[in-house]
């Protein structure tokens, strides 16, 4: 997964990466396209999605629009397509909303202190039909089958929902008790849309306790919380593995590194990747079951502001996890890639990699990024 909200990096880059996944081995391409600093995908029906939405980003909240136009789009589809990749589109919400309601405020949610006109409203029936048909627009572009809307994270700016006279009538007409209930029923109404389109939906792991009759595919990400893997796993819900720890590729790769998150001393070494899944990452719940599709590594650009400092975060972690995925738990040797390794290296550098020597870590200059990040 690559979020270009956060900072955008084109098409001459997400080509290179498609590259490099090819590389790997690695087949699916999901494509962070919205969120709340940028706006990054054209909608022909609704053009301030772009011309308002699309300004500024992470470090620079007045750099000029940045987005992919709908042919740019096709063109990088057919280029993964090529190299035998899926490009799957997120479209975030009812969360993460908050260049999409500058755009247009008359579906503006609200938000809180900290997250600011960060919702889409869900008590409007506007808010359904404008959502519907920028998904119609995702999905006609889209070959994929499936479609993710994210639903991550509603609670960081839902708590102006009570004020609204539409939510207020809502919850009385529902006798929803409180306001996770009403998160529910806005993933209700864009499942039932995704569902009429003839798609699949995607979603955060959120979404399993909404308890959709659809059935989305899951993105457990949440490490902190194996029990919602747990639930999804039990509940019958494919499930694709992306833990923050050690997949999100954000995190630092090196104890010494500066730039990047690292939790309460908690990071992401090479070596926990290339160890994903066992047991550790998964709090003790099984997953030796065929509704685990598959793992991937998210790539959250708050940090990353340049092609060179989001390559340095992204290998040669792609590598390991591209050997987690594909190799048994028993058979795989972490010096024996590493010694591999050696020569990736040369291929990165015939590619122009700005990859992270960790056959040489402590002599790796790190690559640092804005230190925009506040958690
Ligand atoms: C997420 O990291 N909010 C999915």
């Amino acid at each position: 997964m690559l979020d270009e909200s956060r900072h955008f990096f084109g098409v001459a880059e997400v080509k290179k990466i498609l590259d490099l996944m090819a590389l790997h081995k690695l087949n699916k391409f999901h494509w962070h396209l919205t969120d709340s600093p940028g706006w990054r995908i054209e909608i022909k029906q609704y053009p301030l999605l772009t011309s308002i939405g699309a300004k500024g980003n992470n470090s620079d909240p007045e750099a000029e629009a940045q987005f992919y136009t709908q042919k740019q789009i096709s063109e990088i589809i057919r280029y993964a397509a090529d190299r035998f990749i899926e490009v799957i589109p997120e479209i975030d919400m009812p969360g993460h909303a908050t260049v999409a309601v500058r755009a247009y405020p008359e579906f503006s949610g609200g938000g809180s202190k900290k997250y600011p006109d960060f919702t889409f409203h869900p008590g409007k029936e506007g808010t359904y039909q404008f959502l519907t048909n920028v998904l119609k627009e995702v999905g006609d572009l889209f070959p994929s089958k499936y479609i993710h809307i994210g639903g991550d994270e509603v609670s960081f700016g839902n708590q102006q929902w009570t004020g609204f006279p539409e939510v207020q009538q809502l919850m009385k007409r529902e006798n929803f008790k409180d306001l996770v209930a009403v998160e529910h029923h806005f993933l209700r109404r864009m499942a039932d849309s995704i569902q009429k389109m003839g798609k699949t939906m995607i979603g955060w792991d959120e979404v399993v306790a909404a308890n959709l009759t659809t059935h989305p595919l899951v993105m457990w990400w949440r490490h902190d919380q194996p029990k919602m893997l747990e639930l999804a796993l039990r509940n019958g819900y494919e499930v694709i593995l992306c833990p923050r720890i050690p997949l999100y590729f954000d995190f630092v790769q090196l104890e010494s590194h500066k730039s990047g998150r690292k939790w309460a001393g908690k990071y992401a070494p090479l070596e926990s990747v290339y160890d994903f899944p066992s047991d550790k990452f998964t709090g003790g719940v099984s997953i030796s079951t065929p509704l685990v599709k598959g793992i991937q590594a998210n790539l959250w650009t708050e940090t990353m502001h340049t092609t060179n400092r989001l390559e340095f975060m992204t290998f040669p972690r792609l590598s390991a996890l591209a050997e987690a995925a594909w190799t048994n738990q028993e058979v795989k040797n972490f010096d024996s890639f590493k010694k591999r390794m050696s020569s990736v290296n040369g291929i990165f550098q015939k590619s122009d990699v700005d990859y992270f020597d960790a056959t040489n870590p402590d002599k790796a200059k790190e690559i640092v990024g804005p230190e925009t990040l506040k958690n």
